[in-house]
């Protein structure tokens, strides 16, 4: 069974392999996530180190199915004060074993959830153009704000691809 749980700094440490292996099997996948191949193994190891020691002002969700990760994501609340009302929505991921199972919109509206819970009512994302994230969040509500050429270069180093920016308005009154 998959349940989907915020994890707390000592949860996240305990899980790190898990979320290292997680992020490198969507990069071996073709995720434009941030990394390049050939895997950098530590590179990596140190992106979710500095996850954690952010967790002050981020919400880091995983799913798991029966206690293996299988899934995360990840909230980033805005701290400068014009914008205590708005989060970004980061590293969404599904791992490839996982996936069309309806896991990505069951962390997507625990996040949603968590957002509210945080009186955040803007959610803003970017995710890479024509990759599978994107059908997703249009089914989720969320809008095209617009699209910005040559954004990242693909995890293959071949392509230089164009990300979509995407908004979602929550309704504070729903949660
Ligand atoms: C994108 C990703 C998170 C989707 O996870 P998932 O658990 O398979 O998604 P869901 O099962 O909740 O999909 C819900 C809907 O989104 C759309 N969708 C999801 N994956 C899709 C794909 N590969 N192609 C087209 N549409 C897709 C479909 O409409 C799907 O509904 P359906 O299965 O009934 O057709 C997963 O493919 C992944 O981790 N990819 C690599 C990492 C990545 O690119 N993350 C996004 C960063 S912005």
């Amino acid at each position: 069974m998959v349940e989907i749980a915020r994890l707390t700094y000592n949860e996240a440490q305990n899980a790190l392999p898990e979320l290292v292996d997680l992020l490198i099997d969507a990069v071996e996948g073709g995720a434009s996530v941030g990394f390049l191949l050939p895997i950098d193994h530590a590179e990596i190891e140190a992106y979710w180190r500095k996850v954690l020691d952010t967790l002050d002002e981020r919400v880091l969700l995983v799913a798991a199915d029966n206690g293996k990760i299988v899934g995360s994501v990840q909230l980033a609340m805005e701290s400068r004060a014009n914008g205590i009302h708005r989060a970004e929505v980061q590293k969404l991921l599904v791992h490839s074993s996982a996936r069309r199972q309806g896991l990505a919109t069951k962390l997507m509206e625990r996040v949603e959830a968590a957002a509210r819970s945080e009186n955040r009512t803007l959610l803003v994302l970017d995710t890479a153009k024509g990759h599978s994230a994107e059908p997703l969040y249009l089914k989720l509500g969320y809008t095209v704000a617009g699209i910005i050429p040559n954004y990242a270069i693909g995890p293959n180093r071949d392509t230089i691809d164009a990300t979509v920016v995407m908004y979602k308005l929550l309704n504070q009154t729903s949660e």
